[in-house]
């Protein structure tokens, strides 16, 4: 026994050397699952997911967003396929017998053949924090109900968890994802999408029934929570070529934000509080250098974000900043050098980013000391930055990307090209747990995980230590 226990601390410390001699050598870790290699492909129209609801022009492709910037409205948008049907949601409080309705509007949008159903968005106001409601939908007798849970007050110790998803598609894998999501023992209230919806462009002329079955696709869980949308490039749809130059035109007719609430002029940047987090959502498919409206708004923005109130800062964008992948590599570089010395000075807790295929989170570095002439242009150490996740991982049909830069660079903390999605659990003012979960394992095994410390309050702890 006394042998075997040696060698067993033996083959631990050298296990242990060589886990070091990587870690000072290359980096981080690049995980070294093996996936199965196989083809992701689109599920056929007639599967399951993409069954029309029964009934003569059903309202269908339900999905909620937040409504306001504190979290007391919600956007319920969906398609009638026929007709326009009612525009009226009916809510009450799953508490109360007391029914209310508000009335919201129609759209159409027409894209080189296709034109779209009748999509209808209707803003509830005023619901009551934390409070459970059922919905209604209808056109002529056909109803559908619903129902979703408001958050608390914005205000710093609630307990909030948030899912991740990025680069969806509507693959098997797409199905596995969401399906992980929903059984993950972690209950995401609210998703966050990191952009790249339904890959609808891949089809001839940018087949926009594509955007149909994805809206339907994805009712099972955004018709109960909201999903915060980031749009990605996957939603420009601009082909001069057909006639189709409005960036942007299925994507923003068929999703609606509360942009006009944080001061945005455009759906493609906005903010929202939702209990302890502020979460501010960027376009990295939108004019951001100087002078622009984005880069005026966000500059205004994060002056306004009150860390007593929601103390987890958030940003989402489309093109990570930092990424040590093949594919893509340095397609955020312009964004990070506009904007990265801001999230640091506001101490953004996380920036979760898509387009790439894989999963990375990095470091908490920044690379923001270079003038031009002093040669300082490597990332280095900052308790003040953000650590970048990206999770453009959802299982989309373009695949994985899994070619890699070598060596692993030092800001990457973990590397793996797997499908998956993660959850973002804040616990209180101070701390939150974030996990990451590939596909392959079903919901439970977390591949990778990490504790946040909130930046703004440790640095605060920091200071007043320091000072007494
Ligand atoms: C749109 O045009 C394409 C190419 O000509 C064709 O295959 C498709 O059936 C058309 N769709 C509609 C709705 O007309
Ligand atoms: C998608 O996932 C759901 C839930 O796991 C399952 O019921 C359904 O059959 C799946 N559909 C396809 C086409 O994979
Ligand atoms: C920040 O939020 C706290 C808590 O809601 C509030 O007491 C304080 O007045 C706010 N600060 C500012 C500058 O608005
Ligand atoms: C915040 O949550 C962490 C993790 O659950 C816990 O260790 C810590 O004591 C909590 N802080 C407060 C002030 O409750
Ligand atoms: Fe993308």
């Amino acid at each position: 026994m006394g042998f075997n226990n040696f060698c067993s601390a033996l083959a631990y410390f050298l296990v242990g050397l060589i886990l070091i001699a990587f870690g000072t050598c290359e980096g981080g870790f690049t995980s070294n699952y093996v996936r199965r290699n196989d083809l992701s492909l689109d599920m056929p129209l007639d599967s399951d997911v993409f069954r029309a609801p029964p009934g003569y022009n059903a309202p269908q492709q339900v999905h909620l967003t937040q409504g306001d910037h504190e979290g007391r409205a919600v956007i319920v948008s969906w398609i009638t396929p026929d007709e326009p049907g009612s525009n009226a949601v009916i809510y009450w409080a799953a508490n109360s017998k007391l029914k209310k309705s508000v009335h919201g509007i129609v759209l159409t949008y027409k894209y080189y053949n296709y034109t779209s159903g009748y999509i209808h968005h209707c803003t509830i106001k005023n619901l009551e924090y934390d409070t459970k409601y059922y919905y209604v939908v209808r056109s002529g007798n056909t109803k559908r109900q619903f129902w979703f849970t408001t958050p608390s007050k914005p205000n710093p110790n609630t307990p909030y968890t948030f899912g991740l998803i990025g680069d969806l598609g509507q693959t098997y894998d797409s199905n596995r994802t969401l399906t992980h999501y929903e059984m993950n023992p972690v209950k995401g209230q609210t998703l966050l999408f990191v952009g790249d919806l339904s890959y609808a462009d891949n089809y001839p002329f940018h087949d926009n029934t594509r955007w149909d079955t994805w809206g339907r696709f994805i009712e099972r869980n955004a018709g109960y929570q909201p999903w915060i949308w980031t749009a990605g490039n996957h939603e420009l749809d601009f082909v001069p070529d057909i006639g189709e130059t409005k960036p942007f035109k299925p994507y923003t007719h068929r999703f609606f934000v509360p942009y006009q609430a944080s001061g945005s002029t455009s759906p493609l940047w906005y903010s929202i509080k939702r209990a302890s987090a502020y979460i501010i959502v960027m376009s990295s498919y939108s004019a951001y250098g100087k002078y622009t409206p984005q880069y005026k708004w966000l500059i205004s923005e994060l002056p306004k974000v009150n860390r007593t109130e929601t103390p987890w800062l958030i940003v989402l964008m489309h093109s990570p900043m930092y990424s040590s992948y093949v594919h893509h590599f340095m397609e955020g570089e312009t964004m990070r050098v506009m904007y990265e010395s801001w999230f640091v000075e506001y101490k953004v807790d996380v920036v979760f980013a898509g387009h790439v295929h894989a999963y990375e989170r990095s470091e908490r570095v920044s690379n923001i000391a270079y003038n031009i002439v002093n040669g300082l242009c490597s990332p280095v150490k900052d308790h003040s930055a953000p650590v970048y996740i990206t999770i453009g991982d959802g299982g989309n049909q373009e695949g994985l990307a899994t070619e890699m830069t070598q060596p692993q660079p030092s800001y990457s903390a973990y590397r793996e090209a797997s499908f998956g999605h993660g959850t973002f659990d804040i616990k209180n003012r101070t701390h939150a747990y974030f996990s990451w979960h590939r596909n392959q394992d079903g919901f439970s095994v977390e591949a990778d995980s990490l504790w946040f410390h909130n930046r703004y309050w440790k640095s605060m702890e920091e200071q007043s230590v320091a000072v007494s």
